[in-house]
């Protein structure tokens, strides 16, 4: 019998879930910033297909539920990038996050897409309506590794090559931007609301060389 020395899980992928307090509060707030910029603004045609993706950046809005939910974004972000094991101090790092609106309608989804040039990409759920069954409203992320479908025979979970998430209001998901995710059509008849993001760190001393 072989004794096995080390088993190392190389290359891995962090997805990371969190649960934001009195989040039902936050939600209404959200809900109706949203709507008032909805009949102000057409949107924009993104990864969206059928749905609502408003303009520009939501965190450069003055509504105090636009500020209170970048201030849980950056504590995310920073909580994440401890977990990972990052060496970079946070002083030493200055962060940029950028956010917009998705509300998707009876059919709506999100095709399959990545955030190329940001480090961590969120999305952070106001409204998901509630389902008995099937992939409605579900995030789907597909493994980023090459040659992969030479290992589905073994069905062996290091290799499976996607994974699909159903958040719930209140939670907020992250992931490294260049993974490819999309979200099923919403097949139910309200609508699903979330808030998306990209965060980008630069070295802070950039940021003072540019000034
Ligand atoms: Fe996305």
């Amino acid at each position: 019998m072989l004794d096995c020395t080390k088993y190392e899980k190389l290359f891995s992928t962090p997805v990371l879930r969190y649960a934001v307090p009195e989040a039902e509060t936050l939600n209404a707030a959200l809900m109706a910033e949203g709507e008032r910029m909805r009949s102000a603004s057409d949107g924009v045609e993104k990864s969206n297909r059928g749905g609502w993706h408003s303009r520009g950046n939501l965190f450069r809005e003055s509504a105090a539920c636009f500020r209170q939910l970048h201030e849980i974004a950056t504590e995310a972000i920073f909580d994440a990038t401890a977990r990972i094991g990052a060496k970079t101090q946070r002083e030493a790092l200055d962060l940029r996050i950028s956010g917009w609106m998705n509300a998707n309608p009876t059919g709506g989804f999100n095709a399959p897409h990545t955030h190329p040039g940001a480090h961590w990409s969120g999305v952070y759920y106001v409204a998901q309506p509630e389902i008995e069954v099937g992939n409605s409203g579900m995030i789907e992320f597909i493994d980023p590794r090459s040659d992969l479908p030479n290992w589905r025979l073994l069905k062996a979970a290091p290799f499976r090559i996607k994974k699909k998430l159903r958040p719930q209001p209140g939670e907020m998901i992250l992931f490294p931007s260049y993974l490819v995710h999309w979200v099923y059509p919403n097949e139910a008849t309200e609508e699903r609301v979330t808030i998306a993001f990209n965060a980008t760190f630069k070295m802070a001393e950039d940021k003072d060389a540019v000034t």
